[in-house]
């Protein structure tokens, strides 16, 4: 149905611009239908009227997803998710979460993708490809600078034009190509400004020069003065606001703002509308499906940090203890809005690794019970029990995590709580074969444990098949193949922020562009491990890179890699491109591409990856535009940010009217 505005009365077309409630559009005397808006990125999550959660299918988090470096898994993730919305009445889901990770103590880091713009912006990409294509709207949020979340809703972003433009506006702009239904702006002020009220955010930035033509709605209170939102283009003010109305009408009254601009948001709320009613809403995954997808993500998105004496995957007849109360009872995803409630039954690690390997012996103890709590005595006497049961075992599997990892509160500290620390080198003194397997959303200060242990796998927040994707892994059935999205620092003061939160109402981004790995190269500080890492069971070679030139800063880069070992695996490669010389100061290197490809134990395979325009440029305060200065750059393929295979240099020569973006 085409809807006109001009069939609207004022009122009806005020009432439109904010919730009829906590979910519903309203319906302009019901003249309209209700568009119902849900959580959230890793999951369904939709209230039952007496506040509970409906239960859905528990994906990985998109911490997870990002770490499979792969663009198939974050649409499948997407369609898998819409299919649930699709069968609870949900027409928008208000995901993806595109923020940068500027600081591992963020608390919502676990529902962000990446430190790296490019990489986080491909991925909400095709997530947001992979929910749309099932006829199911996206909220491509927070829109933007909103890094921690501490003050979060009074703290000022303050940040320089480039480091907005190349580090966190990157993400949407790549992200809007997929033409997300809708963007959420974030809560808190940028430059001075409310995001919620930022007219050069939302309307210069995301509408005109990016191009984006869907609806904008706040995040859930971010309107502070609605006719101030309004003025800045900002259409849907979520949830119901009762003064909404009042506050508007009489704006409008005294001139400061115009039915132009009433019209030009309520006509966006109807093509949202309409785009809704035309949708072609199609399940296609039954419930198991559902949750095989949720399965083929998680396995795909555990990173294996450590392996010493390539301990893992486990052996044949050997005698393991599976150890902690998570093993049992793993962290699913994190707090808040994208908690999401699942039916599923998850198994013991334990019982899943019996099944996987009859021929080895597997005993499991959950002591002492929940680490994070300081144990009592009892819980020590019971420890100590456990130590002695570890000492007759091959190896133990120890499963440890972070239960505190949630929207509206930071993490105070990287390092896992001392309880769980402890625990790690009791056992260790007890059994040399420890693999820890840690089940957090974030980086992690190791350094105290580190050494203790042979192996370690980033099981993450990987949603309800947490524990099969983690037996598949271990038993050798799958070859693990994530590798990191985010850098893990030897410790949070090596971070650029440390423990500095600002200071409730300023935040000053001084570190500019020099974000996650640009700011560990930038000052040649030693990481734990560094972005893009990951272990493999396989080993890749890389070779014969070969750089075509296609047109203006138009290459293409290719090269064989070669699995020199006797495992099938994936293997993440990585093209960074280093400007050699330039008049303003950049980043060592940037990550512009990648490839994930299956490849056969003893198989080469010729990887061909396209490097265009954006892969030189830099965001110019000058021009007011990305800009590329002509000269000579590096292309580097690695397997992780700090692990460069090969290296080639091109010569960039764009004519004089070429080097400046359009907009
Ligand atoms: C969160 C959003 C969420 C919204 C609705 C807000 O507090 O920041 O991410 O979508 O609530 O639950």
């Amino acid at each position: 149905m085409k809807y006109d505005l001009n069939n609207l009365t004022l009122e009806e077309k005020i009432e439109l611009l904010t919730g009829a409630d906590n979910w519903r559009t309203s319906s302009s005397n019901g003249k309209l239908r209700q568009v119902f808006m849900s959580d959230g990125p890793n999951g369904l999550r939709m209230q039952n009227a007496d506040g509970s959660t409906k239960k859905a299918t528990a994906m990985p988090n998109l911490s997870v997803v990002a770490q499979t470096w792969d663009e198939e898994l974050a649409y499948l993730d997407g369609e898998t998710i819409a299919n649930d919305c699709i069968d609870n009445g949900a027409d928008v889901l208000l995901a993806p979460g595109v923020n940068v990770k500027r600081t591992p103590l963020n608390g919502r880091n676990f529902e962000y993708l990446s430190e790296d713009p490019y990489l986080a912006g491909v991925m909400a990409r095709a997530y947001i490809r992979g929910v749309q294509s099932k006829g199911v709207g996206t909220s491509l949020k927070h829109y933007c600078a909103n890094n921690r979340e501490v003050y979060r809703f009074t703290q000022t972003s303050e940040v320089d034009e480039r480091a907005l433009h190349e580090i966190y506006l990157k993400p949407f702009e790549i992200a809007t190509q997929a033409e997300p239904w809708t963007v959420m702006c974030s809560y808190n002020p940028v430059n001075g400004v409310y995001a919620s009220e930022n007219r050069k955010l939302l309307k210069d930035t995301l509408r005109d020069k990016f191009g984006y033509k869907g609806l904008i709605v706040s995040d859930w209170g971010a309107v502070h003065e609605p006719y101030k939102s309004l003025r800045a283009t900002l259409d849907l003010c979520m949830p119901h606001n009762g003064d909404y109305a009042q506050n508007v009408k009489t704006a409008l009254e005294n001139g400061y703002i115009s039915m132009k601009d009433i019209d030009f948001c309520v006509q966006n709320v109807l093509n949202l509308i309409e785009t809704v009613e035309n949708a072609e809403k199609t399940v296609n995954y039954t419930k198991e499906e559902r949750h095989a997808n949720a399965l083929k993500i998680a396995e795909g998105g555990m990173v294996l940090l450590k392996n010493e004496d390539e301990i893992l995957p486990l052996k044949d007849g050997k005698k393991y203890l599976v150890a902690g109360y998570l093993a049992k009872n793993p962290l699913l995803g994190g707090g808040g809005s994208a908690f999401v409630q699942t039916d599923y039954p998850v198994s013991p690690l334990c019982d899943l690794l019996k099944d996987a390997m009859p021929d080895s012996d597997f005993e499991f103890s959950s002591v002492p019970v929940q680490a994070w709590e300081m144990p009592n005595e009892l819980d020590l006497q019971r420890a100590k029990y456990n130590y002695l049961i570890a000492r007759e075992k091959d190896a133990v599997i120890l499963y440890v995590g972070d239960p505190n990892e949630s929207e509206c509160y930071d993490r105070s500290s990287i390092r896992l709580h001392p309880g769980y620390e402890r625990l790690i080198k009791e056992v260790a003194r007890y059994n040399e074969n420890v693999i820890v397997l840690l089940n957090v959303g974030s980086a992690v200060d190791m350094s105290e444990w580190i050494d203790d242990v042979k192996a370690v796998l980033l099981v993450g927040y990987a949603g309800e098949a947490i524990n099969e994707a983690a037996a598949a892994i271990l038993s050798g059935k799958t070859n693990p193949s994530g590798k990191l999205a985010e850098t893990f620092p030897l410790c949070l003061e090596d971070t650029y922020t440390g423990d500095e939160v600002g200071d409730g109402f300023v935040e000053w981004y001084s570190d500019g562009v020099f974000v996650g790995y640009r700011h560990y190269d930038r000052y040649g500080i030693d990481v734990l491990f560094p972005f893009g890492y990951g272990l493999s069971y396989s080993k890749f070679k890389y070779d014969n890179l070969k750089i075509e030139k296609k047109g203006d800063a138009e290459y293409e880069v290719s090269y064989d890699i070669t699995n020199v070992s006797d495992t099938d695996g994936a293997e993440v490669s990585q093209i960074y491109v280093k400007d050699i010389f330039s008049m303003v100061v950049r980043p060592e290197k940037e990550l512009r591409a990648f490839n994930k490809s299956v490849i056969k134990a003893g198989e080469t395979k010729r990887i061909t990856v396209k490097l265009g325009y954006d892969a030189f440029a830099y965001y110019s305060t000058v021009y007011d535009a990305w800009h590329v200065e002509n000269g000579p750059f590096e292309i580097w393929v690695g397997a992780s940010s700090a692990d460069i295979r090969l290296k080639g240099t091109v010569e960039v020569e764009l004519p004089d009217d070429g080097q400046q973006s359009q907009i």
